[in-house]
């Protein structure tokens, strides 16, 4: 166990009942599987207020039961506050971004936020998690697989142990 304070993660998305939800689920088996979740704060928010109070969207409850990682809060709206709470606001798509960028109240706080796909190494420069919501339940398997490669990417670079002194 570490004494260290956690490292604390935000994701956000537009209503925090998809994909923000499915990230936060994901990251958190992940850290599980790795041992190394005492280390981690991972919490989620949605840009909008219309969702607030609700569970997760019942189809992406049901991939993330059906592939071993629940998910699980009450959708909540992201606020100012988020910006002093969090290290990283990871944003599912650009327009999600692009609001946090407004809503940040310094320069310091808006250099926390960035695309979570931005972590995949695989992911072409500005990919976004795509909004499943008026779509069919394939996209919600989609988002669940690219939450999995973007935040293994996530996981391995906040767990990189630092590079050594170089040697001269
Ligand atoms: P999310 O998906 O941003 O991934 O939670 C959506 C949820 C609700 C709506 C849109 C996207 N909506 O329009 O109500």
């Amino acid at each position: 166990m570490s004494s260290a304070e956690p490292i604390r993660v935000l994701f956000v998305c537009l209503g925090n009942i998809c994909r923000s939800p499915t990230a936060e689920a994901v990251m958190r088996a992940l850290c599980a599987q790795h041992g190394v979740h005492e280390r981690f704060f991972i919490d989620s928010a949605g840009t909008g207020a219309w969702h607030a109070g609700e569970p997760p969207d019942r189809r992406s409850a049901a991939v993330g039961a059906r592939r071993g990682m629940p998910l699980g809060g009450r959708a909540r709206q992201v606020t100012k506050d988020d910006f002093i709470r969090f290290d990283y606001l990871l944003a599912m798509d650009r327009a999600n971004r692009d609001e946090l960028l407004a809503l940040a109240p310094s320069a310091e706080a808006r250099n926390k936020v960035a695309l979570l796909r931005s972590f995949d190494s695989q992911s072409p420069p500005q990919a976004e998690v795509p909004d499943p919501y008026y779509g069919g339940s394939e996209g919600f398997d989609h988002v669940f697989d690219i939450c999995v490669a973007a935040c293994e990417g996530l996981l391995r670079t906040l767990t990189e142990p630092p590079e050594p002194p170089r040697a001269r």
